[in-house]
């Protein structure tokens, strides 16, 4: 996607070769910086502390951690202390043990010589695959866009909702519920989308609001509890969001504050739909209310805002009183009955355990071994 006129992906092998570039998403809006790794440390610690982030992302960023390390240490302790590192540094994204899994599945059985090289060229596959995921993802999603332009007047917006940031920015390019947008965008559908902010760390203020806003998408920055009241008005014609889970029985996981999202949605009858490459279905789960890990993060995500002052510094300000406990829930799971469609690289399913699994039947095996 662009910025500034300027083609760019999230993550990437920088020219040396070996060393990963990726932006670092801390620093945005206010700041365009990229941040180098070299280590499967680096990468470990980009994910824990979400200088990248987004599931898709989580994934990718992984498999270059892999990769750096087996420059490091490309013996069997080593190709399992990395798989340790990095499988832990977050808890709810399935990408990133999906990611983790085919790395060692290409590493595991070759000769440790010739490991950091093939570490590469699987790592870059996965790089490649997600995009052609999500361009497959914005072709199902156009068709949904498309059938709501049929029913309205000429000359009329469609207005999307979405919550967090499911932009490039949280895969390596195009998103996943951003990418029919974006593809709708470029088709001359009229087009504009509702951005909850996402408190605590604001994705949709941040992130989404950025990428559209440079990619020239009309948007709306929105407080978290402002969708409700939208959707009672007609001025909602479809929500999609992004997951960073789906459980074998169609439920959802993602950002704090997507279940409240769904239960406006289905109660004002506005289509909500969840977008997802195939590697965020967890085949494992079968119940995503009782089994998806629901990381909870820092107080301090809560208790404290960092923003840009009048004069152009950068500043953090506490907003809780001293004292007050705070909880940071980080996602929470709709259940499968509050989600219109999944949209996927395959089509769009019905959240069904049946449709998931005649869609993608590979991933049942797999995960059955
Ligand atoms: O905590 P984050 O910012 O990593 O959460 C991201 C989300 O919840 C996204 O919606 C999800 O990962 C899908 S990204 C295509």
């Amino acid at each position: 996607m662009r910025v500034d006129g300027k083609h760019f992906r999230s993550i990437w092998r920088e020219r040396d070769g070996w060393s990963v570039g990726a932006i670092d998403q801390r620093r945005l809006p206010h700041e365009f910086v990229v941040a180098r790794l070299t280590s499967c440390e680096d990468a470990a610690v980009a994910i824990r502390d979400m200088l990248v982030r987004g599931a898709p992302l989580i994934g990718a960023t992984a498999a270059y951690g892999m990769a750096l390390a087996m420059r490091e240490d490309a013996s069997d302790a080593g190709l399992k202390r990395a798989y340790d590192t990095l499988v832990v540094a977050r808890p709810t994204a399935i990408n990133l043990k999906w990611a983790l899994d085919e790395m060692r599945a290409t590493l595991a059985p070759i000769d440790p010589v010739e490991r950091a090289e093939a570490a590469y060229a699987r790592a870059d596959e996965i790089v490649e695959q997600d995009v052609e995921i999500n361009r497959g993802i914005a072709g199902n999603g156009l068709k949904l866009i498309e059938a709501i332009v049929a029913r309205k007047k000429p000359g009329e917006t469609v207005n999307v909702l979405t919550h967090c940031n499911a932009g490039w920015l949280a895969t390596v390019d195009w998103g996943t519920a951003t990418a029919p947008i974006y593809l709708a965008h470029e088709r001359g559908i009229k087009i504009h989308v509702w951005v909850d902010e996402t408190r605590p760390r604001n994705q949709g203020a941040s992130l989404t609001a950025w990428e559209l806003g440079h990619h020239g998408v009309p948007h709306t920055v929105i407080p978290d509890n402002t969708g409700g009241h939208l959707m009672q008005h007609g001025m909602v014609d479809l929500a999609i969001v992004g997951t960073d889970r789906v459980a074998a029985n169609g439920d959802v996981c993602n950002k704090i504050g997507t279940y409240l999202k769904a239960l406006a949605a289905h109660d004002n009858g506005v289509p909500f739909y969840v977008a997802l490459p195939s590697p965020t279905i967890d085949f494992a789960v079968n119940d995503g209310i009782r089994d998806i890990p629901i990381e909870q993060r820092s107080g301090v995500e809560v208790t404290d805002m960092t923003g840009r002052t009048a004069d152009g510094r950068l500043e953090t300000v506490r907003i809780v009183p001293e004292g007050s406990p705070v909880a940071n829930y980080a996602f929470d799971v709709t259940p499968a009955r509050l989600v219109t469609g999944l949209i996927t690289e395959r089509g769009v399913l019905k959240p069904d355990r049946a449709s998931l699994a005649a869609a993608f039947p590979e991933r049942i095996a797999a995960a059955a071994e």
